[in-house]
């Protein structure tokens, strides 16, 4: 039976929250280590179950892990058997397809590969990490349950890349294999996330040189024996701006830490033009919100960055229900994150889904507690924020997808003083 949040709202939330390092980032960093046999330390890695997942994965395979800090391990993979590549996590956790670019640098080859799962929320295909590495030479075998990729020549002359979609993992599992390959290659149509920047900082550190990052295009000059690095993991921009929205929709005086302002411009210029008190210290990296505010969102469309995080998004539905007027939702890039609405509805918001894209919300509405279940990560913490402004007990169903991307999620807004608890 899946874990359980039982929530009894309405109270305002007060005090001080950090906020912890990027899952985003942490796992593409994590993948990235196997580029060298030196020793990695990663600081700052959020106690998160993807993290967990994606540290089994390579202890799995004979990476020498060891923690020396609460969010700090130290690794080594001098022994690496890709054949102990446990295909049962990597069919949960979508972040898995990022092992591909740091194996094919290292062997050449990966044979038999799950496709990567994770949390339902569309059609999340691999074909355009697959065509950068057919660019490259490679060779991809695929059925139903399994792919295959085969570089049986090492790539030696310098390529453009222009991937076909502005795909996060895509684009750093390139950035990851160009990182082993001695000349200059660019990547185009590159995503320009913030935990694309970090994972590049990382590489750089390992011996790299890379340009771009951070932009649409991405140039990388590799080094055929990258050497050790410590890294400390950037703050998560997803995590800051979920609390921040759970500020205005839950209300109170929360004092938001370790906040990567500058990577949520675009959420910040949106909540205050649509009448939101935000108060953004960027040098000291804190978020502050008045609440109490009379706000009208009227339309959050989701891009890639520094668009509207989708990531945000389910977050941004329940402070629609908390505001005036009619907020349209457009999130075009999956077609199944709009599901969490429905649920949203069952706690009293006032939802139109108009298509698989698409919804309208009505607010405010007076939101009460009820027994709802959460789709995916964003989903769970979306609903988290709802149960906490609902008036009466919620139960959220689904709680551990809270745990992939939220350390400690229920533990936090307790000492903020929510009443939050977790129930099996
Ligand atoms: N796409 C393709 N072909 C591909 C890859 C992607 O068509 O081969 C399309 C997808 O269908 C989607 C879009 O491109 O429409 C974005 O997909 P992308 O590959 O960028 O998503 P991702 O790499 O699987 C990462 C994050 C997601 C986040 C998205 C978008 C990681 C581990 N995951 O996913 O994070 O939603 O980028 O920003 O970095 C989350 O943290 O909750 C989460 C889902």
């Amino acid at each position: 039976m899946s874990a359980r949040f039982l929530i009894e709202g309405g109270k305002p939330l007060v005090g001080l929250i950090h906020v912890r390092g990027s899952k985003n980032a942490a796992l593409p960093i994590l993948a990235a280590t196997l580029l060298t046999n030196e020793h990695c330390r990663i600081k700052n890695l959020p106690l998160v179950n993807d993290v967990h997942a994606m540290l089994k994965i390579l202890h799995d395979m004979g990476s020498k892990i060891a923690w020396i800090d609460k969010h700090s391990i130290e690794i080594e993979n001098q022994d690496i058997d890709p054949r102990k590549l446990s295909r049962d996590i990597v069919k949960k956790m979508r972040a898995s397809i990022l092992l591909l670019g740091p194996l094919l640098a290292r062997f050449g080859r990966v044979e038999k590969m799950r496709y990567p799962g994770g949390c339902s929320i569309g059609a999340r295909p691999i074909d355009v990490h697959l065509d950068a590495f057919v660019d490259l030479g490679a060779r991809v075998l695929r059925d139903k349950h399994f792919f295959s990729v085969f570089l049986e020549d090492c790539p030696s002359v310098s390529r453009t890349f222009v991937l076909s979609e502005f795909s996060v993992t895509a684009t750093e599992n390139l950035m990851i294999f160009l990182s082993a390959l001695p000349f200059q290659n660019e990547i185009r149509i590159a995503a320009s996330e913030p935990h694309v920047a970090d994972l590049a900082k990382f590489l750089k550190k390992l011996g790299a040189i890379i340009e771009g990052a951070g932009t649409s295009t991405v140039q990388v000059k590799g080094c055929s024996k990258l050497k050790g690095a410590t890294h400390i993991v950037a703050p998560d921009y997803i995590e800051a701006g979920t609390f921040l929205l759970m500020s205005l929709a839950v209300g109170g005086d929360m004092e938001i830490k370790n906040a990567p302002v500058s990577h949520l411009d675009l959420v910040i210029k949106k909540l205050v033009s649509s009448g939101a008190e935000v108060f953004a210290d960027e040098k000291k990296q804190v978020l502050r919100v008045k609440s109490g505010g009379r706000i009208r969102l009227e339309r959050i469309q989701t891009m890639p960055y520094p668009g509207m995080p989708t990531d945000l998004q389910s977050a941004f539905a329940v402070l629609a229900s908390q505001t005036f007027g009619k907020t349209l939702i457009h999130e075009p890039m999956y077609e199944r994150r709009l599901e969490f609405l429905k649920e949203l509805a069952r706690l009293g918001a006032r939802v139109e889904i108009l298509d698989p894209h698409r919804a309208y919300i009505y607010g405010p509405a007076r939101l009460y507690g009820a027994e709802v279940s959460s789709l995916d990560l964003r989903s769970a913490s979306a609903l988290v924020v709802a149960g906490l402004a609902a008036k009466g007990a919620t139960i959220i169903h689904g709680a551990e997808h809270a745990q992939r991307g939220y350390e400690d999620f229920d533990g936090r807004l307790r000492k903020l003083g929510a009443n939050i608890k977790k129930i099996s």
